[in-house]
């Protein structure tokens, strides 16, 4: 039995695989709610054996969204789009994940299929950001982002409201897996890293401060969250620039989050500002051992990401104990069969790795 397919389980969860479907944003959502898209999209990939299917970052709030195409779940009508998406996963045997987000100051932004640019608040579909401070994301470049609105205490108290309800309405979807995106330069992320982070009230200063809308957004979710279920942390485990968040500091934020139930980190890196690279820039390929780092300094498991393509070095993260999952993201839209490709490479019983409909004839 190859590592890669030997089953894991996080409290009552249980994962057939360490395989993963990263979050995606598939900007194929309207006002916020997922479309027949995501069904093909998520669906397919449980029926193409994956463990782990995760729904792209996934807004607690309309101004959370990155783009007016991106997924939302504030609503009961989100949760009612998602609960046969959810239903149908579980139907072929994978755990259904979530990532509930704020974009922050890198929010009112055309999608990324549109070049990924700011609008302005006077554009039909842009609107004002929120960030820890007024400085924009960037504001020198080409690209020209507009100066978000600097939150206030009690605007921080009522996003981390929007985290909650956003994690009920998860729960009753009946997701297995909760993730809270800590990382790429979005809210919580921005709040963490001293790049952006200047503040000086509670929620700055040294990374105690800086880490307290994270921590204290935890707590509150995990309070809603079942016990029995899952709880995840996306964090940019390192920000990929001169003075920015380094594996000594999320090794320390990792190990708050830890002694707040959270069961395991998922290790990204980059995209606090434009200089810092990393989610699927050329920093990408380093987050995997990072990961294996975090792992060790935290004692929590880990799920490494970034440029995991060959089944073999899959299979090497988790038997050499660097990772516990190995999350795929751009692999898996060139092949949804990639956990059957990875089984054929390492040697294991393929009988069973699709659905049976696919599985019988080809497995
Ligand atoms: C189209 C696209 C959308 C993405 N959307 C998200 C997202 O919603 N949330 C997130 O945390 N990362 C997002 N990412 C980053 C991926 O989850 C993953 O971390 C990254 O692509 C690196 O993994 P890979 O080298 O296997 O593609 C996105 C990446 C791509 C290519």
């Amino acid at each position: 039995m190859s590592a890669l397919f030997t089953p894991f389980r996080i409290n009552d969860v249980a994962f057939k695989n360490r395989i993963g479907m990263s979050p995606m944003c598939q900007y194929s959502s309207n006002n916020g709610v997922a479309s027949d898209w995501h069904l093909v999209h998520l669906g397919s990939r449980a029926v193409g054996g994956v463990g782990l299917v995760m729904v792209e970052c996934t807004a607690v709030s309309p101004g959370g969204r990155i783009s007016q195409g991106c997924a939302g779940l504030w609503d009961q009508q989100h949760a009612e789009a998602l609960t046969p998406i959810v239903d149908f996963m579980h139907r072929y045997g994978t755990v259904a994940g979530i990532q509930i987000s704020h974009s922050g100051r890198k929010g009112s932004a055309a999608t990324a299929l549109e070049g990924g640019s700011h609008l302005d608040a006077d554009d039909p579909n842009g609107w004002d950001t929120v960030g820890p401070t007024a400085d924009a994301f960037d504001p020198d470049g080409t690209r020209l982002w507009k100066a978000p609105h600097a939150l206030s205490v009690d605007e921080i108290e009522a996003t981390q409201a929007q985290f909650v309800h956003s994690a009920t309405l998860a729960a009753n979807v009946g997701f297995d897996l909760l993730e809270v995106h800590c990382a790429h330069g979005y809210l919580l992320h921005s709040f963490l890293t001293p790049l952006v982070n200047t503040r000086d009230d509670a929620y700055g200063g040294d990374l105690r401060g800086r880490a307290r809308f994270l921590l204290e957004t935890v707590e509150k979710v995990r309070a809603v969250w079942p016990e029995n279920r899952a709880l995840s942390v996306r964090l940019s485990v390192h920000d990929f620039a001169e003075g920015g968040l380094d594996l000594d500091d999320t090794a320390q934020v990792g190990q708050w989050l830890k002694e707040r139930g959270v069961d395991i980190l998922d290790c990204s890196g980059g995209g606090a500002v434009p200089a810092a690279r990393g989610a699927i820039g050329n920093r990408t390929a380093e987050q995997p051992g990072m990961a294996g780092e975090l792992r060790a300094a935290t004692g929590l498991p880990v799920m490494a990401v970034g440029a995991i393509t060959d089944p073999h070095q899959a299979d090497q993260l988790i038997a050499s104990n660097t990772a516990d999952i190995a999350l795929l993201g751009r692999e898996m839209m060139r092949d949804p069969h990639w956990a059957l490709t990875a089984a054929k490479a390492l040697g294991v019983d393929t009988r069973h790795v699709l659905a049976e409909q696919y599985g019988f004839f080809v497995g």
